[in-house]
């Protein structure tokens, strides 16, 4: 009996789709507990490129799928992915329904916030969460059972411009109503009967709505214990999380990051790491690996059961000296505390140096285990391990499925 956590430690990105594939078929069910279509989750096997967005990235295990009641769902978008991967999943009654209208909204807000534009994925997701906090965003079992679900308080407020239409309603029934369930009694009787359950998290702590870089972030919370809202589970129960971090740091979308890096080599690690976005195709601005910020995003992630998988340690091989943030230069003063890099102060990363890491053979480390990979990558996870103080379980060195080399 087993349940674990898979979470982003940055602003996303982070490689979470390959590493929930690889842990998949070690578990019983597999479980989306928050944000939405947003997430473009890459899974990569056989050199066949996969991605998912609202399904859970173990769709190509048979496995049991479920997607928590903090998901907020498209009935449209999952119909198309249903489509393309037929798989048995089952999406909680109280989920939240994307309607046109909270499409409408996020694009109509973006144009209205002009410059000061966020940057999102426009599929609805931030009016998705408002219009339920609200109370007027109609849910699965609204749609399923025909409560009814008034929007004309919504039309009165905003105007036309967006039509909920018997048409939509009728999709949305087609397609949700097969795979309605109540997701919390289901794992409930999973876990009572031994079985093992993975919850796989979307985007990363930094976007988190609470404790991220608001109003830069996505208005979901993205932090493991949101597994107790989000799937109904008892985050008593969880014992372990996985939390992924990118060797470097991407980010996709406006807003604060210390350690972006401009130019030339940016542009490189951007074309080597294929940092474009999975969902939307932008290029994701690159920067250091920055370790006071992910200190920050440990401590929100039940730093005691925590442990991590460091990924695309392959897009750092012939780049010259590495770097990582160890504090930031807060207006004259020395700070290790990410919350300086949200008070819209100047601030500036104090950099660790490390030795350029050589081109190398991945297949023959894969081979060979940690021992043998290439002594500066060792160097600079034993550095970011010191750190952090947390254990690295696994760096991955590729995108393809079991590209990865445990460290223990
Ligand atoms: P969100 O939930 O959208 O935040 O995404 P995610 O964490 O699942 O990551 P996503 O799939 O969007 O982006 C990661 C990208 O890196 C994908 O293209 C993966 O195929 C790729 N990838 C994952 N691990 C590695 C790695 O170790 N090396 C390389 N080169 N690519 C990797
Ligand atoms: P939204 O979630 O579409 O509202 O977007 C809000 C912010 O979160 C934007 O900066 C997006 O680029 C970012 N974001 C949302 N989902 C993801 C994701 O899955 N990966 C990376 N960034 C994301
Ligand atoms: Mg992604």
């Amino acid at each position: 009996m087993k349940s674990s956590v898979v979470v982003g430690l940055q602003w996303g990105d982070e490689g979470k789709g390959k590493v929930v594939d690889q842990l998949a078929q070690r578990y019983d069910a597999i479980v989306r507990f928050n944000g939405g279509g947003n997430a473009g989750h890459t899974v990569v096997v056989s050199n066949e490129k996969k991605v998912f967005h609202v399904l859970p990235s173990a769709a190509l295990w048979k496995k049991k799928l479920y997607i928590g009641a903090g998901v907020v769902v498209d009935p449209e978008s999952l119909a198309q992915e249903l489509s393309q991967n037929p798989v048995n999943v089952m999406v909680d009654y109280r989920c939240g329904l994307i309607t046109p209208l909270e499409k409408w909204l996020d694009k109509r807000l973006e144009e209205l916030r002009g410059a000061g534009a966020i940057g999102t994925t426009g599929r609805g997701i931030g009016p998705a969460y408002a219009d339920r906090m609200l109370r007027v965003l109609p849910r699965v079992l609204d749609v399923v059972y025909g409560n009814g679900h008034d929007l004309s308080i919504m039309r009165m407020l905003i105007g036309d411009g967006w039509d909920v239409t018997n048409e939509w309603l009728d999709m949305s029934r087609r397609v949700l109503s097969p795979i309605a369930g109540d997701v919390p009694e289901s794992l409930s009787s999973i876990y009572e009967k031994g079985g093992s359950i993975l919850f796989e998290g979307a985007q990363g702590a930094l976007l988190d709505i609470t404790y991220g870089t608001y109003p830069y972030v996505t208005s979901s919370n993205t932090v493991a214990s949101y597994v107790g809202v989000g799937a109904g589970f008892p985050v008593s129960k969880i014992d372990e999380v996985i939390g992924v971090a990118k060797l470097y740091v991407t980010r996709v979308g406006a807003g604060p990051f210390p350690t972006e890096i401009a130019g030339g080599l940016s542009e490189k690690m951007r074309s080597k790491g294929g940092e474009y976005g999975s969902t939307t195709g932008r290029p994701r601005r690159v920067g250091w690996l920055d370790l006071v910020a992910l200190k920050y995003a440990v401590s929100l992630n039940e730093p005691g059961k925590l442990r991590l998988v460091l990924t695309k340690a392959d897009v750092l091989t012939g780049l010259g000296d590495l770097k990582a943030a160890v504090a930031y230069n807060v207006d004259g003063k020395e700070s290790s505390n990410f919350i300086d890099a949200m008070l819209g102060k100047s601030v500036k990363p104090v950099y660790e140096s490390f030795d350029p890491i050589p081109e190398v053979d991945w297949g023959s480390v894969m081979k060979g285990g940690w021992d043998v990979a290439p002594r500066q990558l060792r160097k600079f996870v034993d550095f970011v391990q010191d750190y952090l103080k947390v254990e690295v379980a696994e760096v991955s060195v590729g995108p393809q499925r079991g590209m990865n080399v445990e460290l223990r």
